[in-house]
């Protein structure tokens, strides 16, 4: 698979077969994700890859993406967030860095990935998997050998609507823009979705809302 067929062909894949990831895949796959640029070159990325389904389970009780219910392997991407560059958040930039290489490798092996940040709060990840306070969970990615034929569809934008050359030159009317009120109220709501102990009750509403996808 050259580059362009990697990059234009990934799509996010969500329901898995049977078939388990070797662990080799996985290992080349997170290794891929060490060859991405880093802020400094700290390569802080650490990787815990979760095949325990009570462990699955718990990070899904807690709150997270429906879909997880039938994932059996996930790799957990955390970042030494030990920066200065607090304006940047340059270890989220890294590390993201990292996850999407390993989402292209994974592709090139005909791996389906999802990038999950619907998750439980960042206290209770750590505590679900003893993480130290200075790594930061950045995201999980679920994994998977896949059946189903990949939609495709269209990017949003085409290159010629998102580029400006010199200076912020936009027609935002084509953009989507959240009013800061509505912003605020879902800030809230998350907030409170993660605080409240029934989280039980709350998740059987939420499977109902949360956006559904075709892959
Ligand atoms: C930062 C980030 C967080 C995401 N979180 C979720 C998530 O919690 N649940 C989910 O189903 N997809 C999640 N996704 C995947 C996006 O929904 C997906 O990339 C987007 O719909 C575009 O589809 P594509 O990846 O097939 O191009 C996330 C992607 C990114 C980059």
């Amino acid at each position: 698979m050259d580059i362009e067929q990697t990059i234009f062909q990934r799509r996010s894949i969500r329901k898995y077969n049977e078939k388990p990831v070797e662990i080799e895949v996985i290992k080349k796959i997170i290794e891929a994700g060490t060859w991405a640029p880093s802020a400094c070159n700290v390569q802080g990325w650490r990787f815990i890859v979760i095949d325990d389904p009570t462990v699955i389970n718990e990070i899904l009780k807690n709150g997270a993406a429906a879909f997880l219910k039938n994932v059996r392997q996930a790799i957990l991407v955390i970042y030494n967030n030990q920066s200065d560059n607090d304006s940047y958040k340059d270890y989220i930039q890294s590390a993201s860095a990292c996850i999407e290489n390993m989402l292209l490798m994974a592709h090139s092996y005909n791996v389906g990935t999802c990038w999950i940040n619907f998750l439980p709060s960042k206290k209770k990840l750590r505590q679900i998997l003893n993480i130290p306070d200075y790594f930061e969970p950045i995201a999980l990615i679920s994994l998977g050998y896949y059946d189903q034929k990949i939609n495709e569809y269209k990017r949003k934008y085409t290159v010629d609507e998102i580029i400006s050359f010199n200076d912020y030159e936009f027609d935002d009317h084509n953009l989507i823009t959240v009013s800061k009120i509505k912003l605020r109220l879902k800030r809230l709501a998350r907030k409170i979705y993660f605080l409240f102990p029934y989280k039980n009750i709350l998740t059987k509403i939420l499977n109902k809302v949360e956006k559904k996808f075709n892959n």
